[in-house]
């Protein structure tokens, strides 16, 4: 407004002259003139020029009525040319400006000069404005935006590389790895490396089934690939000197080997175990070492040799005739003698010695196997301060109540807490190994998080469910399932359409095997129709056969099937099948491939690896288990049919529902049993623990470096 202002004053000083002249002349022809002039600058809209009395004189032609010279008499009260007039108004929907400028002549005011304004440029100045600021905005954004995105590609490309390149050399230990390590990225690395670490392991996790290249693996990276020794009193290869005078290797009967040696293949080492065969002393280096398995030679067995006295008396005295039954509620009393306990200790420490002798360095990995060597860890810990020591008990664990039978509770109690975990197959058994130190000794119990601290060292308590390799070794490596039926019939001279149970064991009190020919037997008595058709095959390797009770076993048992047979024979057929001889797998999956159902009739049993690899054996889908619910597997086997084996009403028909269930039942069944056994193998039982491991270790390792950081240097202090 400023501005239209200035310029109609311009105009009108600049015509004051001319304008005043001619007024004074009367020219009205050369006062038009002069307006006319003025017009034409294109702002300039019209013109008009008032008698001081406020009448038109002189117009353009254009001049709007609404600014005439009379109409500003309403704008002027006393009828008099206003000394400075102008305002803004309308017209046609235009904006226009109208000022009103005196004209002077030797300062008197002889008229005055009207200009009318066209302000409709404002408003298209405005608008062409307006487009411009926001095309002008617009381009800025854009630019902006343009080189946000690529100043921060720069910048999280350069970020990246440095940080790979800092995280490939400090982990490939590369030599400059320490000086670029110093960088900005410092203070990051261990936060960054330990998340690269934990998603892979996570991602490992969810992906990834356990097997034992993943096993060698979580090895390499929590344990930094440090090599295992394992101390298990049965050696995974025996060799024996047959009859022939042939040295043959045997694969011995036992859960723990067969859990074991897959895991020992994966990760290599040195297993440590009684040498018990025949042959075995032929077949060790001078170093009493032998590499294994045959023909592959990934691991090594370290054999101790004991005398007969030492294995009398620890083995088969206070291993077997005192923790076994005080283990397992088989009602078979133990038997505790102060001289079985004096060949535990001493063995104990035989091995203990064993292990370290073989181990590399001071912070071993020890894995310690089953109830023979309770002792040993706090033995392996006196001289190995710093081992990382894994002990697992095979067996179930007792209550703190049957635990105080033994008259040495405390000392077994104590040996195990110089473990760095003790593993247990069910909580069941932690929490009663927890109980027991309890009661027990003088100890801190962190329930939550199951560890027990005594004398400032920390022992946690785990339950780590064991199981068998998968993919099994001896199921892949079998002939077709009905090569095996066609193989085993054949073998017991069975009819076609017979019908075939199973039942492969230890000759073991615990397992159960009276109860289980006893159901055969109701089976036979209930469902008259399986006479003559059902025939259940029992494989029994013989076992500890040094101890009265398991004799005793073994002659009860020939004489049950004997006496079964007897009242149900009928021309060749005879329901019972007892082989009291030791199986090698190829033959035991032989059977398992070849049964209708297989048997586990265990009346306690830590887990029972016989119902998974019986499980392994079916990839035809087809078999059915029928198990007992007093073992660790029936926690995991919800598809089989569970029993109490003591209940021979239950278990008998639990047979038969198993030898008439369809074929599509069956295969649901063990198709969800199978799936189990496949993501909860012995790799993954032995993956998580070497996990635990690796934690408990790196926690150590931690605590030493504080330990040795804090402690003050002599003579620098204050
Ligand atoms: O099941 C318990 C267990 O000690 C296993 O650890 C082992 O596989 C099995 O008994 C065999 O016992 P032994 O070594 O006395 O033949």
């Amino acid at each position: 407004m400023r501005d239209v202002a200035l310029r109609a004053r311009l105009a009108a000083v600049g015509t004051q002259g001319a304008l005043a002249a001619h007024l004074e002349a009367g020219d009205r022809r050369k006062l038009g003139g002069v307006l006319e002039d003025l017009a034409r600058d294109e702002r300039i809209m019209a013109v008009e020029v008032c008698a001081p009395t406020l009448e038109t004189i002189s117009r353009t032609t254009s001049f709007p009525d609404r600014f005439s010279c009379e109409s500003l008499r309403s704008r002027s009260p006393e009828w008099a040319i206003p000394s400075e007039l102008s305002f803004a108004d309308e017209i046609d929907g235009g904006r226009v400006h109208v000022s009103v400028h005196p004209i002077e002549d030797d300062e008197v005011i002889v008229g005055a000069l009207v200009v009318v304004q066209d302000l409709s440029f404002v408003a298209r100045r405005e608008l062409a404005m307006r487009h411009f600021t926001l095309a002008a905005f617009g381009f800025v954004a854009l630019l902006a935006s343009v080189l946000t995105v690529f100043v921060r590609r720069a910048w999280w490309r350069s970020w990246t590389d440095e940080l790979r390149r800092v995280l490939s050399l400090a982990h490939w230990g590369g030599t400059d790895a320490k000086p670029r390590a110093r960088n900005a990225f410092h203070p990051l690395l261990a936060d960054v490396r330990r998340l690269v670490a934990d998603l892979a392991a996570e991602r490992a996790a969810t992906v990834a089934p356990w097997s034992a290249e993943r096993l060698q693996h979580v090895l390499r990276e929590n344990l930094h690939g440090d090599s295992v020794v394992i101390l298990a009193n049965r050696e995974p290869y025996v060799h024996e000197r047959g009859p022939d005078g042939a040295v043959r290797v045997v694969h011995p009967a036992s859960g723990l080997v067969t859990a074991l040696e897959p895991v020992m293949r994966a990760c290599s080492g040195t297993w440590i175990a009684h040498g018990s065969g025949s042959a075995d002393r032929e077949t060790v280096d001078r170093h009493d070492r032998v590499k294994v398995p045959p023909g592959e030679e990934s691991y090594a067995i370290r054999r101790v040799w004991l005398t007969k006295e030492e294995e009398r008396g620890y083995y088969y005295g206070f291993a077997n005739e005192g923790l076994w039954p005080l283990c397992h509620i088989a009602h078979t009393r133990p038997e505790f003698r102060a001289s079985d306990w004096l060949q535990y200790e001493r063995v104990n420490r035989r091995f203990a010695d064993a292990v370290c002798e073989e181990v590399q360095g001071p912070d071993p990995i020890v894995l310690v196997q089953d109830y023979h060597f309770a002792l040993a860890p706090r033995m392996i810990r006196e001289h190995l301060p710093r081992a990382t020591i894994l002990t697992f008990w095979h067996i179930p664990w007792p209550n703190a109540e049957r635990l105080g039978i033994c008259p040495w509770e405390r000392e077994l109690l104590d040996g195990l807490l110089g473990s760095s975990i003790v593993g247990f197959h069910t909580q069941q058994h932690c929490n009663n190994f927890v109980e027991a130190v309890d009661r027990f000794l003088e100890s801190r119990i962190d329930r939550e998080r199951q560890a027990i601290v005594q004398g400032g060292r920390e022992c946690l308590v785990r339950s780590y469910p064991i199981s068998i390799d998968w993919p099994n070794r001896w199921a892949a490596t079998a002939p077709p399932v009905a090569e095996c039926r066609r193989m085993v019939f054949a073998e017991l001279g069975l009819a076609q359409d017979a019908l075939l149970g199973v039942g492969v064991d230890r000759l073991d009190y615990t397992k159960g095997i009276e109860e289980r020919l006893l159901a055969v037997e109701r089976t036979l008595e209930r469902f008259r129709h399986l006479r003559g058709r059902f025939t259940f095959v029992q494989l029994a390797a013989p076992s500890r056969t040094l101890i009265e009770n398991y004799r005793a076993l073994d002659e009860r048992v020939v004489a049950l099937a004997a006496r079964i047979n007897e009242r149900f024979a009928a021309g060749t057929y005879r329901p019972i099948v007892l082989r009291r001889a030791h199986h090698e797998p190829p033959a035991i999956f032989r059977y398992l491939r070849a049964a209708d159902v297989c048997y586990v009739s265990s009346i306690h049993d830590g887990m029972n690896l016989v119902a998974k690899e019986f499980v392994a054996a079916r990839e035809d889908e087809r078999g059915v288990l029928v198990l007992s619910r007093f073992t660790g597997a029936a926690r995991e086997f919800t598809e089989a049919l569970v029993v109490n084996p003591y209940d021979l009403e239950e278990a008998s028909a639990a047979l038969a529902t198993a030898l008439a269930m369809p074929p599509a039942q069956q295969a649901e069944r063990m198709r969800a049993m199978r799936r189990l056994v496949a993501e909860f193998n012995v790799f993954r039982w032995a993956g998580r623990m070497l996990v635990d491991a690796g934690r408990v270790r790196q926690q150590g390792r931690l605590s030493d470096r504080l330990t040795m950081g804090l402690r003050p240097v002599e003579g620098t202090g204050p």
